[in-house]
């Protein structure tokens, strides 16, 4: 009895488990880069599938990024952001081509 209720927590928080931590690493990408990146503005709407995986981290390693960042988006959201990014860059198995709208 007690093996079916662990088997039972067990599965809900593997089956459970990815999804939420990616819904909420596109929650803060939304949030922080589509302050400004945003469909019907002169920024036009950014996606994770525009780049792959290594390009976006080089992109930000690089800091090719025209406007300043630091004082909108912290460290620890960064390292959110850029997981998301790469988690769904074009090369990925689960490309996003739509969290902010274009
Ligand atoms: C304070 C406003 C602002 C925020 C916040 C912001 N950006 Fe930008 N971004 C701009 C502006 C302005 C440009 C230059 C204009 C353009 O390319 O549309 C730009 C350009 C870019 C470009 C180059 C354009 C292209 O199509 O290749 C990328 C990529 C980009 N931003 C990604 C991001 C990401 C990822 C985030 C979140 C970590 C972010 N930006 C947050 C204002 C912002």
């Amino acid at each position: 009895m007690r093996w079916r209720v662990v088997t039972l927590v067990w599965l809900v928080l593997t089956v459970s488990g990815n999804p939420v931590i990616a819904a909420d690493n596109s929650v803060v990408f939304v949030e922080k880069c589509g302050a400004c990146h945003k469909r019907g503005t002169a920024v036009a709407p950014i996606n994770p599938a525009d780049k792959a995986g290594l390009v976006w981290v080089k992109y930000f390693q690089r800091k090719r990024h025209p406007v300043e960042l630091k004082s909108r988006i912290t460290e620890d959201e960064m390292v959110i952001i850029l997981d998301y990014l790469d988690e769904h860059a074009a090369d990925s198995e689960v490309p996003v081509a739509a969290a902010i709208p274009k």
